[in-house]
């Protein structure tokens, strides 16, 4: 999992819990990189799992509300760090779209070993778009939160939940309803 992320995650700890609530993750962890990551390098997934993990112990806050939280802290961090990744349409849908054919096929070429997930997306109707989610990683809260995120950025309001899928082999099936 690249560098970038786990940068932005002890980041967003540190601001929003404080620097004590960091180092006690970092120091109770046991963590292989010991809590020093650089945005370009490449580290363990299982360093951010077992970082979750400490997080959602001493905060009480769920696992899976701990990574919505995160991604649409990302959300904000990515469209500051990229703003040209985000030019190319007005619509939400339209930018939701774009994750799979354009935004993360430029992330490939910034990091070549990113590992990223795949999206199907759909369009419903004019209120309802739907994204299946693929990924060995099992990140799809992070998605989630992501996907809040782009929402506040395009200034609607909706709600992002997961719903069942008809067809588990299809991977989990994010479904976005705006108001
Ligand atoms: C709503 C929009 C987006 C969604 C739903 C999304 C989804 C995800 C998810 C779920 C992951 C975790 C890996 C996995 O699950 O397999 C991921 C990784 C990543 N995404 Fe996106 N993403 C979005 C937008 C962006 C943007 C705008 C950027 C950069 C400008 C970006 C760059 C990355 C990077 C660098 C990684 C890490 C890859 C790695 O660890 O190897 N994503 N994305």
């Amino acid at each position: 999992m690249k560098g970038i992320v786990f940068t932005e995650f002890t980041e967003m700890i540190e601001n929003e819990f404080g620097l004590s609530m960091l180092d006690e993750i970092i120091e109770t962890s046991n963590l292989p990189s010991k809590g020093i990551y650089t945005s370009v390098g490449t580290y363990s997934h299982h360093e951010m799992v077992i970082m979750l993990t400490k997080f959602s112990e001493l905060t009480k806050i769920p696992i899976h509300e701990a990574l919505r939280m995160f991604g649409s802290w990302l959300f904000n961090s990515f469209f500051n760090q990229y703003p040209d990744f985000f030019n190319h349409t007005q619509h939400v849908f339209g930018f939701l779209e774009s994750v799979e054919h354009h935004i993360h096929v430029e992330v490939l070429k910034l990091y070549p070993d990113a590992q990223l997930p795949h999206f199907i997306c759909t369009q419903i109707d004019q209120k309802t778009f739907l994204m299946e989610y693929h990924s060995d990683k099992h990140m799809e809260w992070l998605a989630v939160g992501l996907i809040e995120g782009a929402l506040k950025q395009f200034n609607e309001t909706g709600e992002v939940k997961i719903v069942d899928s008809p067809d588990p082999s299809k991977g989990c099936l994010i479904q976005i309803k705006l108001q």
